[in-house]
């Protein structure tokens, strides 16, 4: 490909389209943060609350993350989306994404609960992948959540994908991600069967510890007096 350099006004022109690319991407980037933010908020005044009135903590971490450009240009490859911004704001819901890892299955449940009855918290997508595991064993709660954001323009609605799991789903699915991302995708047969195992097993462990959690905290039997 020839290229014909430009004159002053021409590369002054391209310039100025470019950094107005630049900022509306940024701007864009933006409002996927400030969604994330409100949901932060929101789940660190439900861990604050349960916390401080009911002596017990269900969240064992957060965490967050904007995508990265690279990473939104690679799904806008691999999923065949149209390249502008409202395209991308249809079918790119993970944009804003939080992971709140809780202690026990029923908290992964709460959870999801008390910020989806929250008014201003809309639910667009549920997938539940405790109820119905992937093949290969994976397991948590996602949902699309939108939730408004107040900018000097005015209000918009921002999605946000928050993941919900236990310690046990966290640990498996961190290690599984590894194993992909180390394979390529294409992990030998005898490993995809032992983290499908795995994730049996660790799902075995939930329970199980979720038995002893309510053991431990059921109220003290009641001892027939020596008469
Ligand atoms: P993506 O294109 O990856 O966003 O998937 P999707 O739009 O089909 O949504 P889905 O709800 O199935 O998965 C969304 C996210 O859940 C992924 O980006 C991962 O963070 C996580 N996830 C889903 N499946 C797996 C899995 O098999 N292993 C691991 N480690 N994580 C998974
Ligand atoms: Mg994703």
């Amino acid at each position: 490909m020839s290229t014909v350099p430009l004159d002053d006004d021409a590369l002054n022109q391209t310039l100025s389209e470019a950094r107005e690319l630049r900022d509306e991407f940024q701007r864009f980037l933006h409002e996927y943060e400030f969604g994330m933010r409100e949901i932060e908020t929101k789940i660190s005044i439900l861990r604050d609350e349960f916390t401080h009135h009911h002596s017990y903590n269900p969240i064992e971490h957060v965490k967050s993350r904007v995508k990265s450009p690279d990473s939104i240009v690679e799904k806008i490859a691999r999923r065949g989306i149209e390249p502008d911004f409202a395209s991308i704001r249809q079918h790119i819901t993970d944009i804003a994404g939080v992971r709140v890892t809780c202690s026990f299955v029923a908290d992964v449940y709460r959870l999801f609960d008390l910020l989806t009855a929250q008014d201003d918290v809309t639910v667009r997508i549920v997938k539940d992948y405790i109820a119905a595991p992937k093949p290969n064993g994976y397991r948590s709660l996602h949902a699309i959540l939108e939730v408004p954001v107040f900018l000097s323009s005015g209000p918009i609605m921002v999605p946000v994908e928050v993941q919900f799991r236990t310690i046990a789903m966290d640990f498996w699915a961190s290690l599984e991600h590894k194993i992909h991302y180390k394979f390529q995708g294409q992990v030998p047969a005898h490993l995809v069967g032992d983290l499908t195992a795995a994730a049996e097993a660790a799902s075995e462990l939930d329970a199980r510890m979720e038995r002893l959690h309510h053991e431990a905290h059921a109220p003290l039997a009641v001892l027939p007096l020596d008469v």
